[in-house]
């Protein structure tokens, strides 16, 4: 065989969660609770139209030219205001841009991790962040966790067991589980890692999506010098800008812009200028309030529809914002062996296991993404999955 794949992309290959996604793009009635993505319907084209073309009033034809790797000044002077409305107080050489969220989580990976690494998570937790984790060569590891996040003494003890690169938390609306770690659990979690003197990288791209309760400050405010923090416009502006925001301590920052250089000398500059636009405008905040309202609904439509439809022994997480709705059958529900069944009947969801590190994870959590879904829609879908899980 003439193509040799390293070992990074052999850790990481495409499985049945790829070919529903696949079998998705053909079926348009499926009533798909599958994808994290925002609402269509919500995707702001005339806002982004006129974004542009205030940021070209404001930037010219710099906004078409390379820029520093770190980011788009204007951007990050906005950054750094909207990151530390959430508690997570830096200088602005702490901060850079990068192309999305994932393309921070990458750029940090880069540096931090080497083959046989180890890394902490949640469980359950982001799937594809433990993707990026392996394709680096590293080793993920699951720590006991509950409806608020990751157990302080769970953590203690692997930490003493593992030599760790780092600790991978979602500690506001959790993707999967839409959980919110309280500030107690927070300052439990950050003692520990501050005793351990290790790092928590803070994934945090759901947190503008508050529908109730009282905004929690960001994990970094309890271990600043211990986190990387990053957060994202996708969920809030739109996914295709792709725009991302980190902030490190600056040891860590000059590795990751070297690195980040040789990937893809910048993020767009054209981009950024149309994030710093959106900023801290009316029109902006605007469109934030609207897709709050409306990601309200749903998950209210959606919990209703739980509440109406599930089957006994089944029960659901009541996130207070994100895109995510997380339910556990019975210990012997098997949710993957659904996956066909359930496209067959007109309805798609993420099975449980997908999001835990290890082979032999519990298969009886399902996860629901809301967002993407028309409200119209959420009720029936939730009668059809129903339906499955009372028949399986
Ligand atoms: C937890 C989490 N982190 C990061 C991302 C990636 O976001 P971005 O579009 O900014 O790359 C997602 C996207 O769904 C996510 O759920």
């Amino acid at each position: 065989m003439i193509t040799k794949i390293s070992r990074g992309g052999a850790a990481v290959s495409s499985g049945p969660i790829d070919d529903m996604f696949a079998a998705l793009s053909r079926r348009p009635d499926v009533i798909s609770f599958a994808v994290g993505a925002p609402d269509p319907a919500l995707l702001p084209g005339e806002l982004v139209a006129s974004l542009t073309a205030d940021a070209f009033a404001e930037y010219g034809n710099s906004m078409l030219q390379y820029g520093s790797t770190r980011g788009f000044p204007p951007l990050l002077d906005k950054a750094q205001t909207l990151l530390a409305g959430r508690g997570v107080t830096c200088s602005p050489d702490q901060l850079h841009i990068a192309t999305g969220g994932s393309g921070a989580l990458h750029n940090v990976c880069m540096a931090l991790l080497d083959p046989g690494a180890v890394v902490l998570v949640e469980t359950p937790t982001y799937g594809p962040a433990m993707k990026v984790f392996r394709s680096h060569g590293a080793i993920v590891v699951g720590v006991e966790s509950d409806a608020y996040g990751i157990r302080p003494e769970a953590l203690d003890a692997a930490l003493a067991q593992h030599n760790t690169a780092f600790v991978y938390l979602l500690p506001t609306f959790q993707n999967p589980t839409g959980r919110t770690m309280p500030t107690e659990r927070r300052r439990q979690v950050s003692e520990v890692i501050i005793r351990h003197g290790v790092m928590v990288v803070e994934d945090d791209v759901y947190v503008e999506l508050r529908y109730r309760g009282e905004p929690v400050p960001a994990f970094w405010a309890s271990a600043p010098h211990n986190t990387v923090y990053i957060t994202s416009l996708s969920k809030t502006l739109a996914p295709a800008l792709r725009i991302g925001i980190a902030a490190m301590p600056l040891d860590l920052l000059d590795h990751v812009l070297a690195l980040k250089q040789g990937i893809d000398m910048q993020t767009s500059t054209f981009n950024q200028a149309i994030a710093a636009t959106f900023l801290g405008s009316a029109t902006g905040a605007a469109h934030v309030t609207r897709t709050v309202e409306s990601y309200a609904l749903k998950l209210a439509t959606l919990t209703t529809a739980l509440g109406k439809y599930l089957p006994p022994g089944f029960s659901w997480s009541e996130p207070e914002g994100g895109m995510f709705v997380w339910i556990e059958g019975p210990g012997d529900f098997d949710a993957d062996a659904l996956i066909v069944p359930a496209l067959d009947a007109g309805v798609a969801f993420l099975p449980g296991a997908t999001f835990y590190a290890d082979a032999d994870a519990p298969r009886n959590g399902i996860r629901l993404s809301f967002a993407n879904v028309p409200n119209s829609e959420i009720d029936s879908g939730i009668e059809l999955l129903a339906a499955l899980c009372k028949a399986s």
